[in-house]
């Protein structure tokens, strides 16, 4: 598949190696211009471009900025597209945001008021990119990591799957949208390595 990504630090270059890895085509952006990211295009193979471009070349557009910066998003190429939201909610980084500091909101959901009509499904976002990019393994390896993701679109869960299958980890669904908070920053889940049985035990008992 075609995945524009936004953002192009540690989460976007991890998930663009791991996908052309696997086959797909990426192309990476970032806030300042393409020009910033110059050497990516011979160092990993990828496309690179405006975030507008990134989100137009997309089949399937990865989100990959700090929670800061949602308003800044084209929100217009990102009309009807997938979106994968690998965001997570720092306030030391991200300045305090209301909604999410009550806990009333999650992130994916404060990010779908902002791009109303995308179809939105929070993943990767529960796992260091370092681990990420070594800690996959093939599929039947006794304990391997499982890694969880969320949405309301089931096309958007499908196209997660595949991906965390590609990239080695065992896909865990843990519902719709509003559950993602069981494994945002902060929660049992979160960026601890665990196998499908421990997360789904995890996750379960994961209080609000
Ligand atoms: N690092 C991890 O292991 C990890 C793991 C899971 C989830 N996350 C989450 O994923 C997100 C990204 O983390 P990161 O570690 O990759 O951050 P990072 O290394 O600081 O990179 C952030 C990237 O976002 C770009 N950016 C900022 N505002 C933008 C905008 N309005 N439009 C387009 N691009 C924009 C920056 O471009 P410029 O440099 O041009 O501004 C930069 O390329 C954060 O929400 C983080 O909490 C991180």
């Amino acid at each position: 598949m075609k995945i524009g990504i936004v953002g192009a630090g540690f989460v976007g270059r991890a998930i663009a190696k791991l996908a052309l890895r696997a086959g797909h085509e990426v192309m990476l952006s970032n806030s300042r211009s393409p020009n910033t990211l110059f050497s990516l295009k011979p160092m990993i193979g990828c496309e690179i471009g405006s975030s507008e471009e990134a989100v137009s070349f997309g089949d399937v557009v990865v989100l990959a900025i700090p929670m800061s910066a949602i308003n800044g998003l084209p929100v217009k190429a990102l009309q009807y597209k997938q979106v994968i939201d690998a965001m997570n909610y720092y306030p030391e980084r991200d300045g305090i945001i209301e909604g999410l500091e009550s806990n009333t909101l999650t992130t994916s959901e404060l990010i779908s008021r902002v791009i109303p009509t995308s179809h939105i499904t929070k993943a990767f976002n529960a796992i260091p990119m370092t681990q990420l990019e070594q800690d996959g393994s093939p599929r039947g390896e006794n304990n391997r990591r499982a890694l969880p993701f969320a949405g309301n679109d089931e096309q958007g869960k499908k196209i997660v799957t595949q991906l965390y299958e590609e990239f080695g980890f065992e896909p865990f669904d843990v519902g719709s949208l509003s559950e993602s908070w069981k494994f945002e920053r902060g929660r049992p889940a979160y960026c601890v390595r665990m196998n499908k049985t421990t997360l789904e035990e995890t996750i379960k008992n994961t209080m609000r």
